[in-house]
């Protein structure tokens, strides 16, 4: 049978940033179109669920438009539609949703529902197109924390996750109590550049012996009580150290237990995605355990690390392949688990 090319449509919606964009195959990234937010967001120090919603809808169809623009190519070419349906903010989400519903119909194309968290799996392989699993993949962002086994396309198992606060949400919350703004993670990672990252020990938190799961909220507090004791004593804070020393936590205990989940599943390779992905110490640190274990590492060029639509339609021609089709009755799921439907 003669093979051919299939284009996958990728919208996302999900949080706070409207994106769009044409992959071909799953791998070949052909537009990336992102809109973001973030500047609107900031001047709340955090996303704005309702802002994000309607912002969202003010630029789907402009950002829709210059996906396709970029590709150079037209809605007839396009073999179907992807769109992240869940997790997420639900008025956000709702907008992608129905967008992909609109045009499934209206053009009479195939509609294929996309985890967002693995959309964020899927970037690897756009990134790296001999990237293959079975592998170990450490998810962590604004949203979520994942430690997964990647058995084959689409098939995992959970191996851990956060039990509180995400990692991006421990270094949004962070950020914003040394007065840094938001999004938090991108500029402590700056700031930790300057700092010490043995100035202060704050906690590294690995729970039980065998688990995989992780906990940032303890860390945080400790963070914020810092600060306190150091204002109520009029000692002054050095910002860059705090934020390199709490990176280190955070680094520590991310990158050990991706280590001894790739020992234990016996695999060759190990993958970062997700927004903290992007953190250049988590890069750093995880390189050289990977090289150290004999390991390979994967992982994204930071604007596939960050929410965007090219990771959802590599997802969606994955699924898209193995026969998954969505109908105009798919729904906004904000709490979707991995592995769900
Ligand atoms: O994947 P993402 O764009 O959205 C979610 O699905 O949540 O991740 C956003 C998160 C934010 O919490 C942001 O602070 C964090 O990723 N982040 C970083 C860095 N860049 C983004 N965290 C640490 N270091 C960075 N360089
Ligand atoms: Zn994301």
């Amino acid at each position: 049978m003669e093979e051919r090319d299939i284009y996958i449509l990728g919208i996302e919606s999900s949080c706070d940033e409207t994106a769009a964009s044409i992959v071909k195959n799953g791998r070949e990234m052909l537009s990336n179109v992102i809109s973001s937010q973030i500047a609107l967001h900031t001047l709340f120090g955090g996303v704005v669920p309702e802002i994000a919603s309607r912002k969202h809808i003010e630029n789907i169809d402009g950002v829709i438009s210059k996906a396709l623009e970029d590709a150079e190519m037209s809605f007839d070419d396009i073999d179907a539609i992807a769109v992240t349906y869940g997790p997420g903010l639900v008025g956000a989400l709702l907008v992608g949703v129905s967008e992909a519903k609109a045009l499934a119909y209206a053009l009479n194309k195939p509609l294929v529902g996309v985890n967002h968290i693995e959309g964020h799996i899927c970037a690897n392989y756009i990134h790296d197109k001999n990237f293959e699993p079975p592998y170990v993949a450490l998810v962590a962002s604004g949203g979520h924390s994942h430690l997964l086994y990647v058995k084959d396309y689409g098939k995992y198992e959970i191996l851990g996750r956060t039990r509180d606060d995400a990692a991006g949400e421990a270094y949004d919350k962070v950020a914003r109590a040394i007065g840094m703004g938001y999004p938090g993670g991108p500029k402590i990672d700056a700031a930790a550049k300057h700092g010490n990252a043995d100035a202060i020990d704050f906690p590294k938190v690995f729970l039980e012996d065998d688990s995989y799961d992780f906990s940032f909220s303890g860390l945080k507090s400790a963070v914020l009580n810092y600060l306190n004791k150091q204002k109520m004593m009029n000692e002054p804070i050095n910002e860059n150290d705090v934020a390199a020393s709490f990176q280190k936590s955070v680094v520590e205990v991310l990158t050990a237990k991706t280590i001894r989940a790739a020992k234990e599943k016996n695999v060759k390779k190990v993958a970062m995605a997700g927004g903290v992905s992007s953190n250049s110490a988590l890069r750093l640190k995880m390189k050289e355990l990977c090289n150290d274990n004999g390991f390979s590492l994967n992982v994204p060029e930071p604007i596939l690390c960050t929410d965007n639509a090219a990771m959802i339609a590599s997802a969606g021609f994955y699924d898209f392949i193995k026969g998954q089709r969505d109908g105009l009755d798919l729904n906004a799921n904000p709490n979707l688990k991995l592995g769900e439907r």
